[in-house]
């Protein structure tokens, strides 16, 4: 039989003493954090959008650790080149480069064109391809090859977001005992959409090797329990578990956050910068509207331009007294749905602008180049009304951040899709529907003409919701709920082991 730790107290497994588990695993903040993701923003490429970068950045500067993922990269020989590591502050980034068929087929392919929306619930832009999927698999097994030598036996291992689904059971076939959890960025579609690419249950079951599964929200957390009921065999059992091949698998709920008292000074501060000073200075009795995006479908960009029109054409008395400043980064542009939007976006601005627009004015501003974070704070605290209207979103930082960016004494008003994860937390927002036209024109409406009195209430409230939660503690809820699920999923093992020997007695 397998030595295994020490049993714990039957009555209390949840608050066992993690030090039960090893010696070494004494405490989140003890132990060596090994995050894993796609993305790896690496101080020499500059600033990244996205809100993975802007959660995880944050925790790995004030935590230190080892930072391994993509490089960003590309090239011929990047399977042979092995792992690139350098050091910044506290953090040890290793990176690593892709192919160009790995970065054509993993990362555009698979993850880009099929996960990412079918995970968002938009399967009618799933591009499917099967040699993408096993590259997919391939791109994750080389991964785990690659990193495995680099994790210590008291590491904690964190792996990040739906491209790297298969990558704890690749981890777990590599060698690695280690307790490893799981965070999913974006949201969980419903188990009747997943049914749309094939073979996601092996998927689910290459996940459900990690310890703890972590989602932004509950509706995430149960739409992932009953596909893994339904398709990779697992069973619940009660405490927001699950068991899967005679293992214990814990699941739980993380909202993303931003350092808000960070943000809040970032974006006072910028508010006197140049570039937001001219931006002021290019608006002279208008109100300003802000969206802030990456360019991607799931954000329900035409459906905000659709919007505006809407607001134009039945409240015309808003001509010459508003502009809506759209600042949509361009990404991922080798992806068909993404080109196509860009398009779609191009010819809707275009049109919206000359059947309204002025010799000496535009409704709408339209960027396709992104801000650096900074300026993007001053913006907001400039803005009078924040427009965050996803189709679907796993949290959206940014209702966060515009939020946190506003002078509590004259604050802005947020406009936030009822579909993003944010939405739970952030519900003193004005609420929409952004497949609602008619409702998005009405909300602008109301948003600009709404009074100090009830923005400043709106304001304290979203303010309460963000004000004491910073990305640090979100990955130290996290990483103790890690070594709770470790203990817990082993000393389940023990008592499972205990009470096959009992009965065979
Ligand atoms: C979202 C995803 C991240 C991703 C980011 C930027 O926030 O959850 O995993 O890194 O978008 O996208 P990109 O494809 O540029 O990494």
């Amino acid at each position: 039989m397998t030595r295994l730790p020490t049993p714990i107290r039957r009555d209390n497994p949840f608050g066992a003493d993690v030090t039960e588990l090893r010696p070494g695993f004494a405490s989140p903040t003890m132990n060596r954090l090994v995050v894993i993701s796609n993305r790896v923003p690496l101080p020499s490429n500059g600033p990244r959008a996205g809100g993975l970068a802007v959660a995880l950045d944050g925790l790995m500067e004030k935590r230190g650790g080892l930072w391994f993922g993509w490089s960003g990269t590309v090239s011929p020989t990047a399977a042979q080149d092995g792992v690139t590591v350098s050091r910044t502050g506290g953090v040890d980034y290793a990176t690593t480069d892709l192919t160009a068929e790995e970065h054509d087929r993993y990362y555009n392919g698979f993850s880009n064109a099929v996960l990412w929306p079918l995970l968002h619930s938009m399967p009618d832009l799933i591009q499917y391809d099967r040699t993408d999927a096993q590259i997919y698999r391939d791109v994750n097994a080389r991964l785990a090859r690659e990193v495995q030598g680099l994790i210590g036996p008291d590491d904690l291992v964190w792996v990040h977001d739906y491209h790297l689904l298969p990558l704890p059971a690749a981890l777990r076939a590599s060698g690695v005992s280690n307790p490893i959890g799981f965070f999913l960025h974006i949201p969980f579609c419903a188990p009747d959409v997943l049914e749309s690419v094939p073979d996601m249950g092996e998927l689910l079951t290459g996940l459900l090797a990690s310890d703890l599964i972590g989602f932004q929200t509950d509706t995430d957390m149960s739409n992932f329990a009953a596909s893994a009921v339904q398709f990779a065999g697992a069973t619940r059992l009660p405490g927001n578990t699950l068991q899967v091949q005679g293992r214990r698998v814990l699941l739980g709920v993380f909202p993303v956050e931003i350092d808000a008292h960070e943000f809040a000074a970032q974006a006072e501060a910028n508010a006197r910068k140049l570039p937001v000073v001219r931006l002021k200075q290019s608006l002279p009795g208008q109100t300003l509207v802000l969206g802030l995006d990456r360019l991607d479908p799931t954000k329900g960009l035409v459906q905000r331009i659709s919007g505006l029109r809407r607001l134009l054409e039945t409240q015309p008395q808003w001509k010459r007294r508003m502009t809506l400043l759209q600042v949509a980064a361009i990404s991922r542009k080798e992806v068909g749905s993404y080109r196509n939007l860009k398009a779609a976006l191009d010819r809707e601005s275009g049109s919206l602008n000359a059947d309204f627009g002025e010799p000496d004015w535009l409704p709408l501003r339209m960027i396709s180049h992104g801000v650096d974070r900074a300026t993007a704070a001053g913006f907001m605290r400039t803005a009078r009304v924040g427009l965050v209207t996803p189709l679907r979103d796993g949290m959206n930082l940014v209702a966060k951040e515009f939020v946190a960016a506003q002078n509590p004494n004259d604050p802005g008003v947020l406009i936030l899709s009822r579909f993003a994860g944010a939405a739970q937390q952030l519900d003193a927002a004005l609420l929409v529907n952004p497949h609602d036209t008619d409702a998005m024109a009405e909300a602008m409406a109301t948003a600009m003409t709404m009074k100090l009195g009830e923005r400043r209430e709106r304001w304290q409230s979203l303010w309460g919701a963000i004000e004491y939660r910073t990305p640090v503690a979100w990955g130290r809820l996290f990483l103790a709920s890690l070594l709770r699920g470790a203990v817990r999923g082993r000393l389940e093992l023990v008592s499972d082991d205990q009470q096959m020997m009992a009965n065979a007695g």
